[in-house]
């Protein structure tokens, strides 16, 4: 993607600050984004919630940005447009990315439904600390579990656009690591999880 033009009489200081590393080092960590896709009700927010907690338990400093939260709060002007979903993937990544320059291991879950918005976001943030997790569950399970009733109401036309019914959903390929929810407990994916991120974040 091509690198945006500094808006006019703008002059970032970005050299001036402290490092990633330094906070790193303060820290005793090394930051990374995680960055979940997946579709609605795949089970994104649970095992983020997971990963924060034991993350925490075991001393690392962690944030999580969740769809609906930001969606609830600084993206509350977005909808599901193709240019809506795009500005709210690219703002989420803007800020992961500032968390991740304060040394966080970030936990990003959004449904970030295609090849190029997550590609997008990977540009922001940079490639060598974003790291795609594919929470891979059937639209059919996702469908059967429908937690929010959303699939029911855009199966009923009652929401439009809606990822996985009438809009699309292209699987990453391939992601730095693949979550099957369907035939593992919460606590096996939570697990899987920490196994692939803990030798990254040890410092
Ligand atoms: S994204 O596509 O822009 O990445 P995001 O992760 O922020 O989506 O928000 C997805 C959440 O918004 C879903 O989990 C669901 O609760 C809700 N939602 C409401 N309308 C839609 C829709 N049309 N498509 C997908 N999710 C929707």
């Amino acid at each position: 993607m091509e690198k945006q033009h500094l808006p006019e009489n703008i002059h970032p200081i970005f050299d001036q600050l402290l490092q990633q590393s330094d906070k790193e080092q303060l820290l005793n960590q090394k930051a990374v984004v995680l960055w979940m896709t997946g579709l609605s009700g795949s089970g994104k927010s649970t095992i983020a919630k997971g990963v924060e907690k034991a993350l925490h338990e075991k001393g690392f400093l962690t944030q999580v940005l969740d769809g609906d939260n930001i969606r609830s709060g600084i993206n509350n002007n977005l909808g599901f447009s193709d240019e809506d979903r795009t500005e709210n993937i690219r703002r989420i990544a803007e800020v992961a990315k500032l968390f991740l320059q304060s040394g966080l291991v970030t936990i990003c879950s959004f449904v970030s439904p295609t090849i190029a918005i997550r590609q997008q976001a990977r540009n922001i943030i940079g490639e060598k600390h974003f790291l795609e997790v594919f929470i891979n569950t059937p639209l059919e399970i996702c469908e059967q579990r429908d937690v929010k009733g959303l699939y029911k109401k855009a199966r009923a036309g009652q929401i439009k656009q809606f990822t996985g019914i009438d809009a699309p959903f292209e699987a990453p390929n391939p992601p730095a690591l693949e979550i099957k929810t369907a035939n593992q407990t919460i606590e096996d994916s939570v697990a899987d999880v920490l196994n692939f991120t803990l030798p990254i974040i040890t410092y």
